[in-house]
């Protein structure tokens, strides 16, 4: 992104107005000062997408994506950002230079270099005919190819201590660069390799780049599988396995499969099944199943066929109905996870073991009535319960009407009964929107009641970037504990600080990470929602104040066992001092 001059993107977008781009793709509605649509991002009938004139922003209650120009033409026709902003500086005439116009800046760029690095030299170390030879031959046992192997870019981390640090260091890399990229690991007497031993599984954005690595244990080393910590650029909730590979065939088959495991998507891309992704590790979350929303309309969820999948399951579901995608959940026999299924069997027993899954409906109502099973009238309704909360996150109302007409007559109970239960555990979803269309969304696109002062203030400081200085005084950026806030209080800072003002829509075209776009857009919302607006802040200033004192104190608390623990008299002694002395200051106030 910082490949583009920033006043290049800002001339872009003063000349191209957010309403007119997007009511070329969707019809616009005049609502006041601002306009209206039904979102292009997810199903609905009535419409929750909103475009700010004003901020030149565009943000959807219903699905919570939002962000400006480039965002929008980014997801609506699936532009990387340099694309994008090609294109709408065509339109707008003006001139992209071209790469390296040697713009400083605090950029991924050598992060993603030193990552292409690493992922270069586990290949090599796979390739090797010596070094690599016993990891091929179990590649072999589990029947992956060798293109398949490379389309993933699946490596090797020798055993031994230092082979990727040694071998960075001769060309050249500095140690804090490995360890920022969460390749070693410093110990208090020496730094190692954090991947030894270990199949590398890369793992790489949308686009292609690495951003961090699953490593497969090969010498039974625990855990079986050791991912990348959380970086600048990885962040496991944030990305699916196998998303660069497959989001071709995705989009042509309007579906994606979600697996569990590493070996599972790449099983299926060696038998031909390439529309295929899995979650690294964890639950899917709201941010994979919107990722997932960009390419596909419907997700075949296919986990493993035990207690821990159908959990999996379940969690899975909501997220990805409320991202407004179909759902169909394949079942497996028991002991077979999607690799094996198709080693056994062959890919198109697969695939219509897949196409024949159950839908969404039937899957939730036998997990239901597996729990809750009996004539009584208090167990079915205990089975409603199971289900509707699912159910009230369809966007669709008559889909969800027609889920409730099935649900009474399959557990037959009273349909009128089972749609009030419905508008009961609606308050989270829908029905909450339709009277008050302001009510804010937070990131993962639910609706938050209550923000915490944190996102009040960050929203507040968007709205009126001059409040900042107001709040400087008593705190500072590090008492935001939310990465996302702080990166656009940051962004904020750093410009009002210059004197220059900023407005949202330039603020997303400065963040990078999935998903910010929308946190900014959701934030602005809640400004305007927020009445009373200059008290708000200063309620915020005073709570965030509070809490960073609590913190603070905590610290010193934790410092003052550890120095005792240790025995170091005289530090104690100072520790001690220190607190004492901040308890007191805070009294007064
Ligand atoms: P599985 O144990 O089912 O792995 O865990 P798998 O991919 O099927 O591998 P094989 O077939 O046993 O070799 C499913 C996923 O859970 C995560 C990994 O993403 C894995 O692919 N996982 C599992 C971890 O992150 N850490 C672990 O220790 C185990
Ligand atoms: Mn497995």
């Amino acid at each position: 992104m910082p490949l583009i001059p920033e006043g290049v993107l800002d001339e872009i977008q003063t000349r191209v107005d957010i309403a007119e781009l997007i009511g070329r793709y969707v019809p616009l509605k005049r609502a006041g000062r601002h306009f209206k649509a039904n979102c292009p991002f997810h199903k609905e009938r009535t419409p929750s997408f909103m475009v700010n004139t004003d901020k030149q922003i565009f943000h959807c209650f219903g699905c919570g994506v939002g962000g400006n120009i480039f965002s929008f033409l980014m997801q609506h026709d699936r532009l990387t950002f340099p694309e994008a902003v090609r294109q709408l500086a065509d339109h707008a005439g003006v001139r992209v230079p071209e790469r390296d116009a040697g713009i400083p800046s605090e950029s991924l760029e050598p992060l993603v270099a030193l990552m292409e690095k690493a992922c270069s030299y586990f290949e090599r170390q796979l390739a090797d005919p010596k070094a690599g030879r016993a990891a091929r031959e179990y590649l072999a046992t589990r029947g992956v190819s060798a293109p398949t192997r490379q389309a993933f870019r699946i490596g090797l981390a020798p055993a031994g201590w230092r082979g990727l640090l040694t071998a960075a260091k001769s060309t050249g890399i500095a140690v804090e660069s490995l360890e920022a990229a969460g390749l070693v690991v410093k110990g208090p007497s020496s730094t190692y390799d954090r991947f030894r031993s270990r199949l590398m599984f890369p793992i790489q954005d949308a686009r292609g780049r690495i951003v961090g690595f699953g490593g497969r244990s090969l010498d039974g080393q625990e855990p079986k599988y050791l991912n990348s910590p959380e970086t600048p650029l990885y962040s496991k909730g944030r990305q699916l396995f196998g998303l660069a590979q497959a989001k071709d065939a995705i989009v042509r088959a309007k579906t994606a499969v979600v697996v569990e495991g590493y070996f599972d998507c790449v099983g299926l891309a060696d038998a031909g099944l390439t529309h295929v992704v899995s979650p690294l590790g964890t639950a899917l979350t709201a941010e994979q199943a919107r990722l997932l929303r960009r390419y596909a309309e419907r997700v075949i969820l296919a986990f493993d066929p035990d207690a821990a999948g159908e959990q999996a399951t379940l969690r899975g579901i909501d997220l990805v109905v409320e991202a407004g995608l179909q759902v169909h959940v394949a079942q497996l026999p028991p002991g077979m996870d999607p690799d094996d299924y198709v080693r056994t069997y062959g890919r198109e027993r697969l695939e219509q073991l897949l196409e024949q899954g159950t839908s969404l409906f039937e899957f939730l109502v036998q997990s239901a009535l597996r729990r809750h099973s009996g004539a009584r009238t208090e167990t079915k309704v205990q089975a409603a319960q199971f289900v509707l909360p699912t159910i009230a996150k369809v966007p669709d109302a008559m889909l969800r009407r027609e889920y409730v007409r099935l649900l009474a007559e399959r557990l037959h109970l009273d349909e009128g009964a089972v749609a009030e239960e419905l508008g009961k555990t609606q308050p989270r979803g829908t029905a909450a929107l339709r009277t008050s269309p302001a009510v804010p969304h937070g990131a993962d696109g639910s609706v938050s009641q209550a923000p915490g002062p944190e996102r009040l203030l960050t929203a507040l400081v968007l709205d009126e970037p001059d409040r900042w200085a107001q709040a400087a005084e008593a705190i500072s950026l590090g008492d935001v504990t939310d990465p996302t806030l702080r990166r656009i209080l940051g962004v904020i800072c750093e410009w009002t600080s210059a004197g220059r003002s900023i407005n949202a829509a330039q603020i997303v075209s400065r963040l990078s990470g999935e998903g910010q776009a929308s946190a900014v857009t959701a934030l602005v919302e809640l400004a305007r929602a927020t009445p009373m607006k200059d008290q708000a802040f200063r309620d915020c200033v005073r709570r965030l104040q509070a809490t960073a004192r609590q913190r603070d104190l905590a610290n010193l608390r934790e410092q003052i066992r550890a120095a005792q623990d240790a025995g170091h008299e005289a530090e104690w002694q100072r520790l001690l001092a220190v607190y004492q002395q901040r308890v007191t200051n805070g009294q007064g106030g």
